[in-house]
């Protein structure tokens, strides 16, 4: 039997066609910064007068939304799909705004299923760049998306000093390899701590440049453990941009931009 083809690849298409660059951040696990990176780095690329999409794909666990103070009420629909609500200037798609706070209990092709749906409906019009903040690890969801954008895509590999994660971030890279992805280079968060000049490890002494090398991948930088960024996400994206975590970030941005897709 012949298989239908999806019209929501072609839709996907269309709408891609219109956005220059798309960068998305991966990482092997969770609670390694990836969502504040993402959420930093739009924020960052909207005030150096980029148009800037953010688009947060973890269907578990968004928080986008949070970070930004949105909530549901603030998505619009029209004739042409979702209108995702603009925030400092960074047009703003979460699963979290559909979902709000309530669980969503999507699993095996469900997944792809939600991925292509987001994809396909969201409005970003013309974009400079659009930062997609993915799930942890290598499953279903993050599967599909570099499937379907890999070609006009780069993805930055988030990992911290840790061991756990700089195991599982090799592994990321590996499949990431196989599957042909472009990988613009390693990040390196919470990598040391400044405490009145005094640096500290606390996770351990940064080792991304090592598996950036044995990688073959570009190492973009080191992000430090920054104590003001509980009180920055108290406060709002505005106080976000204004931390050295995102001082630092900017450093990293300006290296990334030779090298995007
Ligand atoms: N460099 C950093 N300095 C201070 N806190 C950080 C830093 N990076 C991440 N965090 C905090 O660590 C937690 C996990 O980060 P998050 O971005 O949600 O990770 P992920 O998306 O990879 O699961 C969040 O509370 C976040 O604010
Ligand atoms: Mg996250």
């Amino acid at each position: 039997m012949k298989r239908l083809v999806d019209p929501r690849i072609e839709a996907i298409r269309n709408r891609f066609s219109k956005i220059k660059h798309t960068v998305m951040i991966a990482s092997g696990k969770g609670g390694v910064g990836k969502s504040l990176i993402a959420s930093t780095l739009s924020l960052i690329l909207s005030q150096r007068n980029k148009t800037v999409g953010l688009l947060d794909l973890d269907l578990h666990g968004p928080v986008t939304h949070v970070l930004f103070k949105l909530d549901e009420a603030e998505l619009k629909e029209s004739k042409d799909g979702l209108i995702p609500p603009v925030v400092n200037g960074v047009k703003v798609m979460s699963l979290g705004l559909l979902a709000r706070n309530r669980p969503t209990p999507i699993s095996g092709a469900n997944k792809r299923d939600a991925i292509r749906e987001i994809l396909a409906v969201t409005r970003w019009d013309s974009l400079d760049i659009l930062v997609i903040d993915l799930p942890p690890g290598t499953g279903d969801e993050v599967l599909e998306t570099v499937n379907l954008l890999r070609e006009k895509s780069s993805i930055i590999a988030i990992t911290t000093p840790s061991k756990l994660s700089i195991t599982v971030a090799s592994r990321l890279i590996d499949l990431l390899k196989a599957m042909k992805a472009y990988i613009a280079g390693l990040l390196e968060n919470m990598a040391y701590l400044k405490i009145n000049g005094t640096i500290l490890y606390p996770l351990g002494e940064p080792k991304g440049i090592e598996l950036a090398r044995e990688k073959r991948i570009n190492y973009l930088g080191k992000l430090p453990l920054d104590p003001e960024i509980p009180k920055a996400l108290e406060q709002g994206p505005r106080k976000l941009v204004d931390t050295m975590f995102a001082r630092e970030l900017a450093r990293v941005v300006e290296v990334l931009e030779g090298k995007m897709r």
